[in-house]
């Protein structure tokens, strides 16, 4: 049986679970390819550091340099994470010819188009199933299963953190930063947590779907994201009484109009909607093609298993293509489409959840509703709930579809109101209608 040699550079939770995996299932998936896969090297910082998942010490070494050189080495997997010492990794190895997997969604989304272009330009390929949803096969199934579809829509759970932040505030009804204490204590969420809740990684997800959905490079910058730092124990429950939950969420479609709408941001969603189920550490990617109708993918977007499992499903379509030549695969990004765009956010139509804090008297209602009106933004409904007490209420209103520069500046116009006190809190609604 032909065998094809790797390193594995990393040899962290991500590093140990991927040379975990291929010592239990290597025989299986040696006799399901037809080629064995051998770990010849795995480089980590520190020789001496206690490791979970013992690794014999002659296959460890600090010289990632000469990992990369070795000719038997015909893979390269990155997994140190970050984005400096990463891209350098990436970089040398594909310039030396070597199918590289990388779990990096950060390295991808900074440099991707640089990496895709060098892989191209050596005639090697950049495998990256896990940088997205962890153990859910979701870069395969935009390149692979739904090939011959155009995306309608794609709206994902990206951020396991998030989801797990948001999920215990709904059931607890605890405010954010007493959650995300304690998620840090029980080490479902990093000690530096603003990768992770002001959205970043599930932009940098996001891109990567949204480049591979619609054929043109979508850079971070031109992706809209807000994190869940200010979605409150309130906001969950009045969504709640108003028959939705709060979710981080991914949103990519395309418009009516020219170019794609691309977000990340707390969204109330109906809570009879399947994406309203996905509670906890899951993630959810929920796409609809315009052969295939709605699918839904479901798992976890995190952890050494799920993120090994992706790591082991690349290893083995880069073995393939080495042992079949890699013609017959798509390179690792395609470009199909030409000038593709990115909409404007701020031209973005959508129906609002919107929370304020006033004083209650006689004729506040009536002056927000007025200054909506001459907005043409319509209420769908209000909660002002009893009980409340103090010098203000919270008001909530819902307002069917409105441009969100018109919202924008409605809301600041409220907001000068003297009975209007505090932040406002304004978040998108998805009905899911189409
Ligand atoms: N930190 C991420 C999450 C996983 O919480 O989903 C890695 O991207």
């Amino acid at each position: 049986m032909r065998r094809i040699n790797l390193a594995i550079i990393g040899g962290g939770t991500v590093g140990g679970g991927v040379y975990q995996a291929l010592r239990r299932n290597g025989r299986l998936l040696a006799s399901r390819l037809g080629v064995q896969l051998s770990v010849t090297r795995v480089v980590v910082r520190d020789l001496a550091k206690r490791r979970p998942v013992s690794i014999p010490p002659s296959k460890l070494t600090t010289d990632w340099k000469s990992a990369i050189r070795d000719e038997k080495n015909q893979i390269i997997v990155e997994l140190v994470g970050g984005v400096r010492l990463a891209h350098q990794i990436v970089k040398q190895a594909l310039m030396a010819g070597k199918a590289v997997v990388t779990a990096n969604k950060a390295l991808l989304s900074e440099h991707g188009q640089e990496l895709f272009e060098l892989a191209r330009k050596h005639q090697t390929n950049l495998y990256y199933e896990a940088s997205v949803a962890g153990g859910i096969p979701i870069i395969k199934v935009l390149r692979e299963g739904l090939v011959g579809n155009r995306i309608n829509y794609l709206y994902g759970i990206l951020n396991g953190t998030c989801n797990y932040i948001l999920t215990r505030m709904e059931k607890e009804g605890s405010g954010f930063a007493g959650v995300l204490e304690d998620a840090q204590r029980l080490g479902y969420a990093e000690a530096e947590p603003s990768l992770d809740v002001d959205g970043l990684d599930a932009m940098h997800k996001a891109g990567l779907l949204g480049s591979l959905a619609h054929g043109f490079w979508i850079p971070p910058e031109q992706i809209h994201v807000e994190g869940i730092r200010e979605v409150t124990a309130l906001d969950i429950q009045f969504a709640n009484r108003l028959g939705y939950t709060i979710k981080l969420l991914a949103t990519i479609r395309p418009t009516a109009k020219q170019g794609v709408q691309i977000s990340v941001c707390p969204t109330l969603i109906p809570d009879h909607h399947v994406l309203a189920g996905v509670k906890d550490v899951f993630n959810a990617v929920y796409i609809g093609g315009d052969v295939v109708g709605e699918t839904l993918y479901y798992g976890r977007g995190a952890g050494q298993d799920a993120t090994a499992s992706a790591v082991v499903s690349d290893l083995a379509d880069a073995a393939l293509d080495l042992v079949r030549g890699g013609e017959s695969r798509l390179p690792a990004f395609v470009s199909h489409v030409e000038n593709g765009s990115v909409f404007p956010w701020e031209e973005t139509v959508a129906p609002f959840y919107l929370r304020l804090h006033v004083i209650d008297r006689p004729g506040t209602m009536a002056r927000i509703a007025s200054i909506l009106a001459e907005a043409q933004i319509g209420i769908s409904s209000i909660i002002q709930p009893e009980g409340h007490e103090g010098d203000s209420v919270p008001l909530i209103l819902m307002v069917h579809d409105a441009k969100i520069k018109a919202m924008q500046e409605a809301v600041r116009r409220i907001c000068r109101l003297k009975v209007v006190h505090g932040k406002p809190q304004v978040i998108r609604v998805e009905n899911f209608e189409f």
